[in-house]
């Protein structure tokens, strides 16, 4: 990995990954799309390290939306329980590394039980690491969590002339999570697809054609470089 080029006082505080492009991985080769999600792992990994190497804080990445489940049963059945091992192999490595592991989506009844106390094991196992806070978005959906913060607004009672945009930011998923500075999706798509709607109000937006499971610590290197000669205004001049 070639920091040189990095300038390590403005690296993003926080970077967002959709991880896209598994299936369109594993048909290019002849194998089934499940293949694709799990050569991504090994992808997601070097990505956290990568991400610990150049000094980030935080790292988001988006592992299963509220819209996947419309996938076939067989390969959302795959996924479920693919991220549950995946976080068993990885947990120790990851506390070891001083990863505070966290998770953001809803927790309704079609995510198996046992794989929510798998999450809150994660995080309870690593809930004092500082070195990076690494959050796994699933069964993940932006409008969801705007809807989830207005129902616990309305559920506390706050009435409406004291809704404001700190009132929904506080009631969202991670009320410590800092907005994105930097988004990035791969495969080529140019879309957010329901990612992180309220907090990347105002992210820098990265598109490579790189398929996820052929990313590596270069291709995040290559983002923070040009995220870095972005100039960001934030509608001031
Ligand atoms: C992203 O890869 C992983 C998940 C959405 C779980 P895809 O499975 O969307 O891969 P493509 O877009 O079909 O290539
Ligand atoms: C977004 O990718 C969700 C994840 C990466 C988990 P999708 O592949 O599901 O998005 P669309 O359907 O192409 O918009
Ligand atoms: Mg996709």
């Amino acid at each position: 990995m070639d920091l040189e080029a990095i300038d390590p006082r403005r690296v993003p505080a926080h970077i967002a990954c959709v991880m896209d492009g598994n299936g369109r991985w594993a048909e290019k080769r002849g194998l089934p799309r499940t293949a694709g999600h799990a050569a991504g792992e090994e992808a997601l990994y070097e990505v956290v390290n990568a991400a610990i190497d150049l000094g980030i804080k935080w790292l988001t990445v988006y592992a299963f939306s509220t819209e996947n489940w419309k996938r076939p049963p067989d390969e959302v059945r795959w996924l479920l329980n693919f991220n549950e091992q995946s976080l068993l192999r990885r947990q120790a490595e990851l506390h070891e590394r001083g990863v505070r592991i966290r998770f953001a989506g809803r927790r309704d009844r079609k995510v198996p039980r046992r794989l929510v106390r798998r999450m809150d094991d994660a995080s309870a196992l690593t809930a004092d690491n500082r070195t990076l806070t690494f959050t796994i978005a699933f069964n993940y959906g932006g409008r969801a969590e705007i809807v989830d913060a207005v129902r616990k607004l309305v559920a506390d009672g706050v009435p409406a002339n004291r809704i404001d945009e700190r009132a929904i930011a506080r009631h969202l998923y991670d009320p410590d999570m800092p907005d994105p500075d930097l988004v990035i999706r791969t495969s080529g798509e140019h879309r957010i697809s329901n990612f992180l709607l309220w907090e990347l109000a105002y992210s820098e937006l990265f598109f490579t054609e790189v398929l996820w499971p052929d990313f590596r610590g270069e291709h995040l290197v290559e983002a923070v470089r040009e995220y870095q000669q972005r100039e960001r205004r934030f509608g001031a001049i």
